[in-house]
């Protein structure tokens, strides 16, 4: 981080304040506004943090005009092509990729993690069977930080690790477990001989009478689905896990109220929302009436899949998540898959609108994901519990390098005040009249 000039705020013919501007490796400088308020007496004003810069951070870097997303500088095309979602998990946490002594090491310390206490069972027993899963999600993993009492202390870097490597490996079986309760089924086991993926799929699909056998295509279908939803820099679920670190809360609080944040439909909840959407819409001559509610400033509905705060060109994952879609149908025989046809045909009309070409709306990550999902097997309610099966890398490398930055403080914004003046209480109030 770098200042080679600053801004001067000037009101009338006096100077109001001088504040640094701060340049990064790349991407936009920032005005560094930590002194405003004392210089100024005035606060800024950015609802939705259109553009406030939160934090600095070495993680991820996304260029919404050019659409870039790197993961430690790395491209995510390359990522997605030539590594495994493990691979990646190291290289977020660490800021490097594995050796290959590291990246076997790193495996069997992530597989001897994946069960979890036997008394977390006894947590979904108060869910109805028809609970949405990530309801479950986030109770039994904030549950989890009832647990392991051995490794809270968060200045600790040992601890924090271990707390990573804990929630990277038991996420996925309290996903698959939120699954098998929905439908009645016993949970299934984590086996050890089983990669990430592979075991994650076993624990989903499997029943106590009939095993599963990996298909090695959709295995790593669903390993590079779980790369593309690694990490997004300050994306609203992200940013929450900071806040709630901020505070020094347990690391698997942490990662449930991300979890929480995650569910909305705005974000992470949009794949199971895109699939809904393509059922209503069930046949391509009905894609224009839903194309003029998106555009109607007088109805609510929206284009699931569609738009993004940064992107303002296509969504790199968009184009390799279209891909996999395509890679997976093939395999399963269902090319012909008419949510798949019906998919392609709304991206082509609507990219062809000037409405969304003028808004910069292009297909983000969820709009093909939940089409995936549901070729593999899973059913629409679980789509986000995948998503933040994905993304609990991302929140942990964010949780870790906000704890160990020595300038880090709770994170506490202001606001505009627009409610009533100071007032009394009338002297007549609550006597009897
Ligand atoms: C994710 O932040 C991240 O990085 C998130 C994420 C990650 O990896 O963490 O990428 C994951 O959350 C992807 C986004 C998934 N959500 C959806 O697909 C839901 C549908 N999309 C929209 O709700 C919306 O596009 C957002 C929430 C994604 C972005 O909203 P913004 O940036 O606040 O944009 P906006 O609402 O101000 O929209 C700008 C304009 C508006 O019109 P005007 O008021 O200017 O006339 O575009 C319109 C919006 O009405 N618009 C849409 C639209 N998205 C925006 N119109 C129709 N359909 C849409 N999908």
């Amino acid at each position: 981080m770098t200042h080679k000039r600053s801004l001067i705020l000037n009101e009338n013919t006096h100077t109001l304040c001088e504040l640094p501007i701060l340049s990064g490796t790349t991407g936009p400088d920032v005005i560094d506004v930590e002194t405003l308020y004392k210089q100024t007496g005035m606060f800024t004003y950015d609802p939705g943090f259109t553009s406030t810069a939160s934090c600095s951070s070495t993680i991820t870097y996304i260029d919404g005009e050019a659409g870039i997303l790197l993961y430690r500088g790395y491209p995510i095309e390359q990522l997605a092509e030539k590594c495994t979602f493990l691979e990646v998990c190291y290289l977020l946490l660490n800021g490097e990729l594995p050796s290959s002594t590291e990246l076997l090491d790193f495996q069997s310390t992530i597989t001897i993690h994946t069960m979890v206490h036997d008394q977390l069972t006894n947590f979904f027993k108060g869910f109805r069977r028809d609970a949405h899963p990530m309801a479950i999600m986030v109770g039994v993993v904030g549950a989890l930080s009832a647990f392991y009492h051995d490794a809270l202390d968060i200045k600790s870097k040992k601890d924090r690790d271990i707390s990573a490597i804990r929630l990277i490996a038991k996420v996925p079986t309290i996903a698959a477990m939120c699954h098998k309760y929905s439908t009645g089924l016993p949970f299934m086991y984590p086996q050890n001989k089983l990669s990430y993926v592979e075991n994650f799929m076993r624990m989903m699909l499997a029943t106590p009478c009939d095993d599963f056998v990996p298909n090695p295509v959709l295995v790593r279908a669903l390993d590079r689905i779980l790369i593309l939803h690694a990490d997004h820099e300050q994306n609203a679920s992200t940013s929450t896990v900071r806040l709630a670190g901020s505070s020094g809360a347990n690391p698997y609080a942490c990662i449930t109220s991300g979890i929480a944040c995650l569910w909305g439909a705005a974000h992470g909840g949009a794949n199971e929302a895109v699939l809904n959407m393509l059922k209503e819409i069930a046949d391509v001559s009905r894609i224009p009436s839903y194309i003029a509610k998106a555009k109607d400033k007088n109805d609510a509905f929206r284009l699931m899949g569609f738009g993004h705060r940064v992107y303002k060109n296509h969504d790199p994952r968009a184009k390799l998540m279209r891909a996999t879609c395509h890679e997976v149908l093939t395999e399963l025989g269902l090319h012909d898959d008419p949510l798949f046809k019906l998919a392609l045909e709304l991206e082509r009309i609507a990219l062809e609108d000037p409405y969304f070409i003028e808004k910069k709306l292009y297909p983000n990550v969820d709009f093909y994901s939940g089409i995936v999902f549901h070729a593999l097997g899973i059913p629409s309610n679980m789509f986000t519990a995948l998503f933040a099966m994905g993304r609990t890398v991302g929140w942990i490398a964010h949780w870790d390098e906000m704890i160990a930055d020595p300038d880090q403080k709770i994170g506490r914004p202001r606001q505009l005040y627009t409610g009533s003046k100071m007032r009394n209480i009338p002297e007549n109030h609550g006597k009897s009249t």
